[in-house]
């Protein structure tokens, strides 16, 4: 039983009132949420998270007529992307209103917008106001997707609104509709042919390593784990104890508490991600091997990309 102590809503919404900054739910992962019209509070939110200034945040919100405090122009196919999508695992990327504070976009002329499809998160958005969120970690470390996640980052006390386990488990799709072609910057539950059947219309390609990345994020080392991350050998049989062996289709016929099988449930192995990286960590495993993916399993499963992009940051590739 969990007998940590449990921060409840009007707690937290009377520390975001006092310009603090407090963890909350969403169906992706843990967010880190402060006043997104408080300049000191979103000023804390990088100061905790170690994060560096020219990494814009998303802010939250818990209604849709809320996007117009922050976003420049709603056009027709962002009309359609929001009917379509929100609440739900999408940040749209706006060209912003003057009034949107420097310090959340990192100077940059959009804003990144998402309405989050959590009733905790909503409830707490409805009372304390719109919320910058980047995910509630310290900067390279894995987003948390469970609050002992947050207390391993930030210690005990920290004030967390507590749901378990969130249900998607990896971060949202961000997409930037402020220019044409739209473009997904992070790929996440939401698949690029989903996006494109709604707008009817093709998204351009990220570039692949551009010199001056559209979407500052991208640019940073992400969470490395200690242990060395690899894709496994076709044919390759686990065989290391202090090795992490991730398979997601095939089926080793091993058992082991290091040997894990998701059996193409793609979903699972997007929630359990972060937690099975910290736990190779804290178990101090050398190694985390995963399955390739073939293009055919990608093309199939939209979520198979968003964990490949997440597999990959964490080999630094
Ligand atoms: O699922 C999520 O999106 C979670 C939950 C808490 O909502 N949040 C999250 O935030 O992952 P964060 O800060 O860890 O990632 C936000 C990403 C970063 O890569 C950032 O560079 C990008 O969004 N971003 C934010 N504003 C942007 C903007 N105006 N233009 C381009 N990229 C932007
Ligand atoms: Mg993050």
């Amino acid at each position: 039983m969990n007998t940590k102590k449990h921060s409840s809503l009007d707690k937290l919404v009377q520390l975001l009132d006092q310009g603090e900054v407090v963890a909350f739910p969403t169906e992706t992962v843990y967010g880190l949420g402060a006043n997104a019209w408080n300049a000191s509070a979103v000023e804390k939110v990088f100061e905790t998270k170690g994060r560096p200034a020219d990494n814009p945040l998303i802010v939250h919100i818990s209604r849709k007529n809320l996007v117009d405090d922050f976003a420049l122009e709603v056009t027709e196919e962002a009309h359609k992307l929001i009917k379509a999508f929100w609440p739900g695992p999408l940040t749209l990327i706006f060209k912003k209103r003057p009034e949107v504070l420097d310090i959340i976009t990192g100077g940059l002329s959009t804003v990144a917008l998402r309405w989050p499809d959590h009733p905790l998160a909503q409830q707490l958005i409805d009372r304390a106001g719109p919320l910058v969120a980047p995910s509630a970690n310290s900067s390279g470390r894995p987003s948390p997707t469970h609050p002992d996640h947050i207390r391993e980052d930030f210690g005990e006390n920290f004030p967390i609104l507590e749901a378990g386990s969130t249900n998607i488990g990896l971060e949202s799709t961000v997409l930037d509709i402020s220019e044409e072609p739209f473009t997904i910057y992070r790929p996440g539950a939401i698949g690029k042919e989903q996006i494109e059947k709604v707008i009817e219309k093709t998204l351009g390609e990220p570039e692949e390593s551009p010199s001056q990345p559209k979407s500052p994020g991208t640019k940073y080392t992400h969470y490395a784990p200690r242990a060395d991350v690899r894709w496994m050998n076709i044919g390759e049989k686990p065989k290391e104890n202090s090795t992490l062996y991730l398979f997601h289709k095939s089926d080793p016929a091993m058992v082991g508490d290091h040997i894990i099988c998701y059996r193409q449930d793609y979903e699972k192995m997007a929630r359990q991600l972060y937690d099975r990286f910290r736990q190779a960590d804290l178990k101090s495993l050398h190694a985390i091997a995963v399955e390739p993916f073939t293009d055919k399993q990608l093309d199939k499963f939209p979520i198979a990309r968003a964990l490949v992009n997440r597999i990959k940051k964490a080999m630094d590739i």
